[in-house]
């Protein structure tokens, strides 16, 4: 069971904050992400804090979670934000994010994404190849501007996670190959409407053990130190995102102070400011996914399914990553027995446990999909014709709508028939 100060139970039913979940659920309808306002801002001070030792800017990774009040709870706390899309970028700045505090990832940028980001003055560009330095150049040229880059290196380090979310490897597509970095620099000082500011790296998500963070800035600090031969004054240090959050009780996520401790003392000496990137570490925890039980059944093999109104079209992380999240009934039973959560969509991966002990939980009640304030609902689709669901964010006994349900109007809106 992942308690929390959070999502807790009083007696046998299961809030967040002060408000109870069957509350929610009863206003608002099922399913229906919830998310602790309190969880969001206790979570960015618990790793601002673990990194007070280093001058460093912390870019939250809207790809995580981008409904505008979350985007707009971290900007009001000085958080800046990590983008990765044109349609990300929108969304930072609609939450209230200032171009100077926004920084723009992605391995394949459009012209047209380009060319937004440096409109509107974004603090730096990643660049993850040369072709897409020379675009940036060129457009940047075209608008009159000086563009600010920062160069995304590929570390060549394989941090132990899910293979589906490990970037820093160079079987992987991102970031620019560390044996051609010397031939960047090189041709970089040609291209005159570029200013190098940066270097920077993201070697995975939910990377557990902080030695990978190690080995890759060992090479970042190695690249720094040769673009300072070349004659580079680069600004900052972008170490990325990937710090890890607790799923499974029973598999405790490594401390953000254990990854502190090691990083601190190794970039200080640097002298720059360095950037962080987290995602999941900010939102993970602060969410979960409220589903009703439609149906209970069992089969002749002895197995038992609890049928929910919530799928993998909402949460996909069991289905793509095979990742645990704990299920929780809403109200507790003293009986428990042992049973698949599983959704209504057409496709065997549609589960969100299996095999799991349960509460003996009856037809009509509600289960809480734990940890999903990051990488759900910006994962959803209308797959099976599904409406994405509402959204609403809660503060002590504050409760506010932050997205609406879907509409069955809305399903076709852009269809031209
Ligand atoms: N920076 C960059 C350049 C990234 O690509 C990512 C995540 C982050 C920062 C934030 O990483 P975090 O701190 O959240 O680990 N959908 C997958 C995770 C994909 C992560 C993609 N990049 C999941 O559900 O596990």
């Amino acid at each position: 069971m992942l308690d929390s100060n959070y999502f807790y139970y009083t007696g046998a039913t299961l809030n967040c904050d002060e408000v109870r979940l069957e509350e929610l659920a009863g206003t608002f309808g099922t399913p229906l992400y919830v998310t602790s306002t309190r969880s969001l801002v206790d979570s960015y001070n618990s790793f601002e804090h673990a990194f007070a030792g280093l001058p460093h800017f912390t870019c939250y990774s809207v790809k995580a979670n981008y409904n505008l009040s979350v985007i707009r709870t971290f900007a009001e706390l000085g958080c800046g934000c990590d983008v990765n899309s044109g349609g990300e970028l929108f969304r930072a700045l609609q939450g209230g994010v200032a171009p100077e505090k926004i920084i723009f990832a992605g391995v394949g940028k459009k012209s047209e994404e380009i060319a937004y980001s440096l409109k509107v003055g974004v603090l730096m560009l990643k660049a993850e190849s040369l072709s897409e330095l020379r675009a940036i150049d060129r457009i940047a040229g075209e608008l009159g501007k000086t563009a600010s880059v920062a160069l995304r290196i590929n570390p060549n380090v394989t941090a132990e996670t899910h293979p589906y979310i490990t970037t820093g490897d160079s079987k992987e597509k991102f970031g620019i190959d560390e044996a051609e970095l010397p031939e960047v620099f090189t041709l970089l000082r040609q291209m005159s409407n570029l200013r190098l500011v940066g270097l920077d790296m993201h070697i995975g998500s939910q990377i557990f053990d902080p030695e990978y963070f190690v080995a890759a800035t060992v090479k970042l600090l190695a690249l720094f130190n040769l673009s300072k031969t070349m004659g580079f004054s680069v600004e900052f240090l972008d170490i990325g995102g990937g710090f890890p959050v607790t799923y499974d009780p029973l598999k405790p996520a490594t401390p953000i102070e254990r990854f502190a401790e090691k990083l601190v003392p190794m970039l200080l000496p640097a002298g720059v400011t360095v950037i962080f990137e987290p995602g999941r570490y900010l939102v993970a925890n602060a969410s979960v996914l409220l589903t009703r039980i439609l149906y209970k059944k069992h089969n002749h093999v002895g197995k038992k399914f609890f049928v929910v109104d919530a799928g993998m079209t909402e949460l996909i992380r069991p289905a793509l990553y095979q990742s645990h999240h704990e299920v929780q009934a809403v109200t507790r039973h003293d009986e428990t027995f042992v049973a698949d959560v599983v959704g209504p969509i057409c496709e065997s991966s549609d589960f969100f446990a299996r095999q799991r002990e349960i509460d003996a939980a009856e037809e009509g009640e509600l289960l809480a999909v734990m940890s999903c304030g990051a990488y759900a609902a910006v994962m959803s689709s209308n797959y099976n014709g599904r409406l994405r669901p509402a959204e609403v964010m809660v503060n002590g006994r504050d409760v506010k709508l932050v997205r609406k349900r879907e509409t069955l109007e809305q399903l076709v809106q852009n269809e031209l028939f």
